[in-house]
């Protein structure tokens, strides 16, 4: 079956990047000139997705402007024929359909993905987390969606990280059964290096099925006093067994302050018009 609705949570604070993140949203920070949402926004929307359901809280307003109409800047754009830079604001608000959902208290990324239940009905569905910018040839949630189409399960996005990173992510446990796929015996958030079960974490792309929302409505509180996803997926794991996939792709923090700094300095290097210039300035910091 088709995965058509994607959920992106975006009700965070942003407290790693304060205090920009006091006033403006931390999903508009830009990575070169783009809003970190719009680069997820696009790969939902190359990956087949038609709509994409937020959820956010109080003082995320502008991310739904940002997908909405400016006819003023348009209209004074138009005016001054100033064709270029209407075309990279022009084509945002029909892009993809967009509905928003508030959190209203921060419960976690379970209590999140929760508040989209009313909207899924009874079909696989996405989840994109916005700190996790992929930059990959063919879309790293298309892939996904290649997956679960072949095995017709859950499947969440792995990759390998440090094994003293492993406490900033879920980690799994599982055998490889496939080229970049593992069959999942458990999953596990934010271990201990020492209690990891190994360096696979999973990456914020999940392909999930409707049942995740009765397991998180039954389930407790769990890391940090919060509703966890990867605790809920843990009890799927059981139900209808989970795939987790290596992606292809490289794969920028946007949560962390230096993997924000790569990801900027990466999209920019794509840049011809920005590039060399970069080059040439970054040199004089060896
Ligand atoms: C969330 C998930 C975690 C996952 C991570 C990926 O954590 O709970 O399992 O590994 O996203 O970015 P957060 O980054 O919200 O703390």
């Amino acid at each position: 079956m088709k995965i058509k609705k994607a959920i992106i949570p975006a009700g965070g604070y942003g407290t790693r990047f304060l205090p920009v993140t006091k006033a403006v949203p931390k999903e508009l920070l830009p990575i070169v000139d783009k809003p970190m949402i719009q680069y997820i926004v696009e790969e939902a929307r190359a990956s087949g997705i038609e709509l994409i359901i937020l959820i956010v809280n109080h003082g995320k307003e502008a991310i739904e402007d940002h997908f909405d109409i400016n006819y003023e800047l348009e209209d004074i754009l138009g005016k001054k024929g100033n064709h270029e830079l209407l075309g990279l604001i022009e084509g945002l608000s029909d892009m993809i359909r967009i509905v928003s959902i508030r959190q209203k208290r921060p419960l976690g990324l379970g209590h999140a993905v929760l508040q989209a239940k009313h909207l899924i009905g009874d079909e696989p569905f996405a989840v994109i987390l916005g700190d996790d910018i992929i930059d990959a040839q063919m879309p790293c949630l298309l892939q996904m969606a290649g997956v679960y189409e072949e095995y017709k399960r859950p499947v969440i996005a792995v990759q390998r990280v440090p094994r003293e990173e492993t406490s900033r992510y879920g980690i799994i446990k599982g055998r490889q059964t496939g080229k970049r796929v593992y069959t999942l015996d458990d999953v596990v958030e934010k271990p201990l290096p020492d209690k990891a079960p190994s360096t696979l974490a999973i990456i914020g792309r999940y392909i999930l099925v409707p049942e995740i929302f009765d397991i998180l409505e039954r389930i407790p509180a769990g890391a940090g006093g919060e509703l966890q996803l990867t605790d809920g997926l843990r009890e799927l794991l059981g139900e209808k067994g989970l795939i987790g996939y290596e992606f292809e792709g490289d794969r920028y923090d946007g949560g962390d302050k230096l993997g924000f700094l790569f990801a900027n300095i990466a999209y920019a290097m794509k840049r011809p018009e920005i590039k060399d210039k970069l080059l040439a300035y970054m040199k004089g910091f060896q």
